[in-house]
């Protein structure tokens, strides 16, 4: 039996991953910063919950303790993530963003997983096929976003796209040190959820499609990628 967890499962992406998961057989633990959102979360998917914020080392090792107890990890999906919308849903651009903006995004997207793939570790070594699914995002691509008329360079923001271009790089770095696990980047594509304030084109059945695709890869499967549902995606 395969046992995931996914960071930021009480709702959006994470929540329909975890019902595809549950679905395919997997034992999932719902991670919430929030017990209660988690809670009733895992109760609507008859999945497992868990207290769990990326920014914070003693949630985070509570949570490794609880998933321990439970039996162990086989796979880790880091989706939770932060855009920083303003009031009015708008980003900030580089006329406009400060480093303590870059810090609150970074904190959350890059230190995030980071923080949870390391405290981790230990329990995904002990699986017979450990996998990791870092969810980035289309606009982490330096080739996308400087390629004249290609939608991704319309995006203004700063600090949401330089924190998942740092994902992709920890992403890269950790295949090539652990090449037992199948650790790889995701794009969704643009999906109506409440991080774009449910501006996205797709729904989150279409956007949760690569995240669970990759989730389910056997030890066959590839590594180092950063990809969509159509294939790998320039760096
Ligand atoms: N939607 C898109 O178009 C799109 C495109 C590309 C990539 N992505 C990526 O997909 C992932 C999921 O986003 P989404 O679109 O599903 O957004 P969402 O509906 O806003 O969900 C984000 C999830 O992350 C959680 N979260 C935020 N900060 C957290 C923290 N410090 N600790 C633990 N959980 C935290 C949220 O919890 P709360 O409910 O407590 O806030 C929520 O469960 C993100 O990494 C995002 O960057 C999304």
């Amino acid at each position: 039996m395969t046992t995931t967890l996914i960071t930021g499962a009480n709702k959006g992406l994470g929540f329909e991953t975890a019902r595809r998961l549950v679905a395919a057989g997997h034992t999932v633990y719902v991670g919430s910063r929030d017990a209660e959102r988690g809670r009733r979360a895992a109760a609507r998917l008859g999945a497992r919950s868990v207290q769990l914020d990326v920014t914070d080392d003693a949630s985070v090792a509570a949570a490794v303790r609880t998933v321990e107890a439970g039996g162990g990890l086989d796979v880790l999906v880091n989706n939770a993530g932060i855009e920083a919308r303003g009031p009015h849903n708008e980003v900030a651009g580089a006329a406009d963003v400060t480093a303590d903006m870059m810090r609150e995004v970074f904190e959350t997207n890059v230190f995030g997983p980071v923080r949870v793939t390391h405290a981790f570790l230990p329990l995904l070594r002990r699986s017979a096929a450990p996998v990791v699914v870092n969810v980035s995002s289309g606009l982490a691509s330096l080739t996308h976003v400087t390629e004249p008329g290609h939608p991704a360079s319309a995006y203004p923001g700063v600090a949401y796209p330089a924190s998942k271009t740092a994902v992709n790089m920890v992403t890269a770095q950790y295949a090539k040190a652990f090449p037992e696990m199948r650790i790889n980047a995701v794009e969704p594509g643009f999906t109506s959820t409440d991080l774009n304030g449910n501006t996205g084109t797709q729904t989150v059945q279409e956007g949760a499609d690569i995240i669970v695709r990759m989730a389910r890869l056997t030890p066959d499967g590839p590594t180092g990628t950063f990809t969509d549902t159509s294939g790998p995606l320039p760096w």
